[in-house]
């Protein structure tokens, strides 16, 4: 810690915070190293911290801000609102109205359920295909982030101590007291190897009731799914009688309909979160009416009892609504040109430093790795203690210089953002890689 720092607001509110809360925070996600930054307000793109100081934010908590912060629609909405009420025992117009507006977006969302989470919507959509099938096990790719049930946090952060065969990746838990038993009911299948990835799910067919997939998984390297793997998992989930879902709780921003729109295949559940909420916490599952209908209390045997109380909530929903409307196809297409833009120069900046690194991503995300080649799977994606220091180092440059980036040098971009945001983010970039082509 520097002298300056030690007297910061942040530093006296982070020793405050670590006699209260495990850590001294709620969310790991929110750490720096020695102290978390507290932040005061934003708008648009721009944070402001307790200090004073102005950042551009590319983090959009943890991409979940679409529009950025406190756009003047949803703030509007969103007031309105608040002096209505903020949650009832009742249903509420604007719930129907922000669910047939995401089924206009997408023709595979037959039907919709609203929660409050993105772990909550995968959960969800797990139990979903389990009550459909009637078979227990599941399916997911190794090192994919799918939130924190149980089932679906298996072989998220596997290493490589433990990972095992590529030809049978270990189920590995997250959290400590995992039951066994649940490790024995999630299929780990390797990322973009259709081979490898059918033959496994051959060994469980019949018990399997879902495969699930993220068609650009960011902890497996922000990579867009080959239309090949994603085939042969629509292919062999068809055959087996078991369902395929996608996590779009990052993705869906990438297209009007979603990243499924990248693809000629059509899922039998989708999981959403993050942006859709328009800033507030949020959930949601779309698919098949055949499937959703295990949670309808109408039908004759229920066979998923589901509720939550702040599910659909009219704050939620209320600010869902405006911000999509907001994101139409322009406003979609703009924030993925401002990404190809950003691409293009933090690539031309890794030439001319002369560095081993590289950028994946596609539609408004992209992710920067310090090694030669874009990874093609969790294993590839993994880092060496080297290219974490490199990472660190970067990460560091880029907070002295006014930008928050997502923790393994991603960014998420907003609508509040325009080239000008972008060729700066690109020439502090470029700084860093100067940095870090000194130090190696
Ligand atoms: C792909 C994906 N799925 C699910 C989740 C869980 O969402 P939440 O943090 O809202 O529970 C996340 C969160 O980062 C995610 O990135």
């Amino acid at each position: 810690m520097n002298s300056q720092h030690d007297h910061s607001l942040s530093a006296a509110l982070y020793e405050r915070a670590l006699k209260i809360l495990p850590g001294g925070v709620s969310r790991n996600t929110v750490l720096r190293d020695p102290y978390p930054v507290y932040a005061d307000f934003a708008k648009g793109c721009r944070v402001t911290d307790v200090e004073g100081v102005v950042r551009l934010d590319f983090a959009n908590n943890m991409a979940s801000l679409i529009h950025g912060h406190c756009h003047p629609a949803i703030v509007a909405a969103v007031t309105e609102q608040l002096a209505k009420g903020t949650a009832f025992t009742l249903a509420t117009e604007v719930e129907i109205r922000y669910a047939e507006y995401l089924a206009s977006r997408n023709a595979a969302f037959e039907r919709i359920r609203f929660v409050n989470s993105g772990t909550e919507a995968l959960m969800a959509v797990l139990k979903a295909s389990r009550a459909f099938t009637g078979r227990p096990k599941v399916a997911k790719v190794e090192g994919a982030y799918h939130g924190q049930y149980d089932h679906a946090e298996v072989s998220q952060t596997s290493n490589p101590s433990n990972w095992g065969s590529v030809e049978k990746p270990a189920s590995v838990p997250v959290a400590h007291g995992t039951p066994a038993s649940t490790l024995a009911d999630v299929v780990i299948i390797p990322f973009n190897d259709p081979e490898r990835a059918v033959a496994i799910l051959n060994e469980h067919k019949g018990e399997l009731a879902c495969v699930l997939l993220d068609l650009m998984p960011h902890r497996v390297g922000l990579r867009p799914a080959d239309p090949e793997f994603v085939a042969a998992l629509r292919d062999w989930t068809h055959e087996a009688g078991a369902l395929l879902v996608l996590d779009e709780v990052i993705t869906f921003r990438s297209e009007f309909g979603g990243a499924q729109s990248w693809y000629d295949i059509t899922p039998d559940l989708t999981a959403m979160g993050k942006f859709i909420g328009g800033g507030f916490p949020v959930g949601a599952i779309a698919g098949r009416r055949e499937v959703m209908d295990v949670m309808n209390p109408l039908s004759d045997k229920m066979l998923f009892p589901h509720s939550g109380t702040f599910s659909a909530n009219p704050i939620t929903m209320t600010a869902g609504l405006v911000a999509m409307e907001l994101f139409d196809e322009a406003a979609v297409a703009r924030v993925n040109a401002l990404a190809k833009r950003a691409i293009r120069g933090i690539e031309d900046a890794i030439r001319s430093v002369g560095i081993k690194a590289c950028v994946t991503g596609g539609g408004s995300i992209f992710r920067v790795h310090f090694k030669e080649h874009p990874p093609a799977n969790y294993r590839q994606a993994f880092m060496s203690p080297d290219e974490n220091r490199q990472l660190g180092i970067m990460l560091d440059h880029l907070f002295e210089q006014g930008f928050i980036m997502i923790n393994t040098c991603s960014a998420t971009l907003s609508t509040a953002m325009g080239e000008s945001e972008i060729d700066s983010l690109v020439t502090a970039m470029e700084g860093g890689f100067r940095k870090l082509a000194e130090t190696s």
